[in-house]
């Protein structure tokens, strides 16, 4: 097709960003695509801010929901948040309309990232989610896509800015938690609910995403074994530096195990200790290749921005991969899967 049609549901920072993008470097992303990509509609709380583009010749809708409904749109991309809800309704409305979906809420995949692929499969539209998981990082990518043709031994990461600032800042000028997490805030990295990212939960989502994906199966959120940073005090970051360690959140999954958020300490001189600040970053370890280290912003307009359009460029080019990497014939049940692998 020699135009993509394009909705936006949600117009927060990250969605903000993208129509801003895709108007003005519409250009060099439509080649990127080789489709004309066109935002003709969106949707959002309130009508009259000023985000940084014009609204000319498109679509105002008030329920998110009614994007679904517009016959000339080809792909939703949803930008609204939360595991259920409009969110949700308007993911399986547009995908059992035959649209495709790009999204980068990670609880909806994380809760039902199953039933959505195969909605998805079912009407042969592409359904993804590469901005869900680490943020400009292409985390989703490098593990469907660049190491495909691995058996995962581990893969491990640094999946919450907001607590990386948080433990990083601690460690380094030994303030109080609170104190660091109102600061954390005004970053803007925060979730709306501040307790998906400071216990855990947030993170676990992503886990969650790149289990299924390493490890073949369905995503079950909960088997995974959720641990947050709410009690590390000062005296710890003492202790931890006299014995040459750094605190730092990680989620782990290996196959066969309970995928899991552990505080924890690592050796000053692993390389996931050095990743400091709001940074993320993800180790994958897998035969034949080794170890791999992916490290970059992991949340903000830009990076988010970043993984959103590069899933729009794929489904312009007619080359989104399957959600999880393979047919839902092929994915085992992650509910089923004996210790959630
Ligand atoms: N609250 C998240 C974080 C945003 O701090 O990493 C990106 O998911």
């Amino acid at each position: 097709k020699s135009v993509l049609n394009i909705a936006i549901a949600g117009l927060g920072v990250v969605g903000s960003e993208v129509a801003r993008q895709l108007i003005r470097r519409n250009d060099a992303l439509s080649a990127a695509g080789g489709s004309r990509l066109q935002l003709v509609a969106v949707s959002a709380r309130s009508k009259d801010s000023d985000r940084g583009f014009s609204m000319d010749g498109i679509q105002w809708v008030d329920d998110a929901r009614d994007l679904a409904k517009i016959d000339d749109v080809d792909l939703v991309i949803e930008l609204i948040g939360g595991s259920e809800g409009v969110a949700l309704d308007l993911t399986r409305a547009a995908l059992a309309a035959g649209k495709h979906v790009v999204t980068a809420n990670k609880a909806m995949i994380a809760h039902h990232g199953g039933a959505l692929a195969k909605l998805a499969e079912e009407n042969e539209v592409a359904l993804t989610f590469e901005a869900a998981v680490a943020g400009g990082i292409p985390a989703v990518k490098t593990l469907r896509e660049g190491l495909v043709a691995n058996e995962f031994s581990r893969v491990a990461g640094i999946l919450n800015g907001t607590c990386n600032y948080i433990l990083s800042r601690m460690e380094k000028t030994g303030e109080h938690f609170d104190d660091v997490l109102v600061d954390a805030q005004k970053l803007g990295y925060a979730e709306a609910e501040p307790s998906f990212d400071v216990d855990g939960i947030d993170a676990a989502h992503k886990l969650t995403i790149l289990a299924a994906i390493a490890f073949g199966h369905t995503p079950h959120f909960e088997a995974v074994k959720i641990s947050g940073i709410r009690d590390v005090s000062a005296v710890d970051f003492a202790y931890a530096r006299q014995l040459g360690f750094r605190i730092k959140l990680v989620g782990v999954a290996e196959p066969g195990r309970v995928p899991r958020m552990e505080t924890c300490l690592l050796p000053l001189s692993s390389q996931l200790a050095k990743v400091d600040g709001v940074l993320n970053a993800v180790a994958y370890d897998g035969m034949p290749i080794g170890s791999v280290l992916s490290v970059g912003p992991g949340a903000g307009a830009g990076a988010t921005g970043s993984a959103v359009l590069a899933d729009v460029i794929d489904v312009a080019a007619g080359r989104a991969c399957l959600p999880f990497g393979r047919p839902m014939a092929a994915l085992s049940d992650g509910s089923k899967a004996k210790n959630g692998n």
